[in-house]
């Protein structure tokens, strides 16, 4: 612990309270698509959390005992990370979970060049001389909502440690520019996701991050379910749902063997879209199949091969 955080404690114990509440922050820009417009708080205040509350329910369709155990973990706000390939469900679960809780989900998508101050938050230049501006965790932390921080790996390590203080038995966040320490929100829970397969050496998290999650491993569902989430997501029928999952089968054994990753459902759903509106199969399947993961005409061949197999 720092001087200044040291301060921070020795003045809240004196006081007898919490971190101090500053005026509402105005709204972060947080990747996060909101699904509700603003509303008002019981006491009449804005909802600083308004435009991440989900109304919605989201279509989730479970694998395994993943609710169970996300509801387990929320129980004791263990922080959790997602583990899995792309499009295979884990945005789609963290926003379903958020909307069982009740609970509002910020979303961020992490990248290199992504600062502790974009996380945190900084003091914004106005008319009015400067203001403080929380960013998503700040916000998250402060008003008690979900944070989601998708692919966490592509975020520098010295960028990622700023989660650590939120994501032990402290569960507080030092904002040292402006010299305050927001205690968490007993509703606050931090999320994290990523690709295990695209982690290299130098992407990869600390032991010392790992080690403060529960983890869950997300992978393409098996073939009837994966048929199921196809067919409800883009309109087509169950038989057609399934020769699609058939070819994305075929794609992913290629996984390694000239493919660096197989077809996604998030794919599936594109294909079925396509078909759902009158697209020829075909055609669906060249442009959002095979097109996108490869531009080996061997492989395209290969990919295309399976496609006729089944249409
Ligand atoms: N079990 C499921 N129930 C309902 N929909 C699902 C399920 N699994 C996958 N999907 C569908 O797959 C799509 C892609 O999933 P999602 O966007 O959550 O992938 P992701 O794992 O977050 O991928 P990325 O790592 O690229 O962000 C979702 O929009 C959803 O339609
Ligand atoms: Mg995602």
């Amino acid at each position: 612990m720092n001087t200044l955080t040291r301060r921070l404690y020795a003045a809240r114990a004196q006081q007898g309270q919490g971190a101090a509440r500053p005026a509402p922050a105005a709204s972060a820009s947080p990747a996060a698509a909101p699904l509700r417009p603003a509303a008002a708080t019981a006491s009449g205040g804005a909802d600083p959390l308004a435009a991440y509350r989900i109304t919605r329910e989201p279509y989730w369709r479970p694998v395994a005992d993943e609710v169970a155990l996300y509801e387990a973990a929320y129980a004791v706000r263990m922080p959790m990370m997602l583990k899995g390939p792309t499009g295979c469900g884990k945005t789609r679960f963290v926003e379903y979970m958020a909307w069982k809780l009740g609970k509002p989900l910020i979303t961020v998508a992490c990248h290199e060049d992504m600062t502790a101050s974009d996380l945190v938050g900084r003091f914004l230049l106005d008319a009015q001389g400067t203001r403080w501006q929380d960013g998503p965790l700040a916000l998250a932390a402060r008003y008690g909502a979900i944070c989601y921080l998708d692919e966490v790996v592509e975020a520098r390590q010295d960028t990622t440690v700023v989660i650590h203080p939120l994501t032990d038995k402290r569960r507080m966040l030092p904002l040292e520019k402006k010299g305050e320490v927001i205690e968490a929100h007993p509703d606050f829970q931090l999320v994290i996701s990523f690709n295990p397969g695209y982690q290299s050496l130098m992407k990869d998290l600390k032991q010392s991050t790992k080690q403060r999650f529960g983890a869950l491993d997300f992978d393409y569902p098996e073939h009837e379910v994966e048929a199921e989430i196809v067919a409800h997501e883009s309109g087509v029928d169950r038989e057609t749902a399934g020769k699609l999952v058939h070819i994305a089968e075929r794609a992913r054994n290629l996984k390694g063997h000239g493919l660096d990753e197989g077809i996604s459902t998030r794919m599936l759903i594109h294909a079925g879209s396509l078909i759902a509106q009158g697209v020829p199969a075909l055609s669906a399947c060249r442009m959002a199949l095979v097109r996108p993961i490869t531009d080996d005409a061997d492989m395209r061949d290969a990919l295309d091969a399976a496609v006729t197999t089944y249409f």
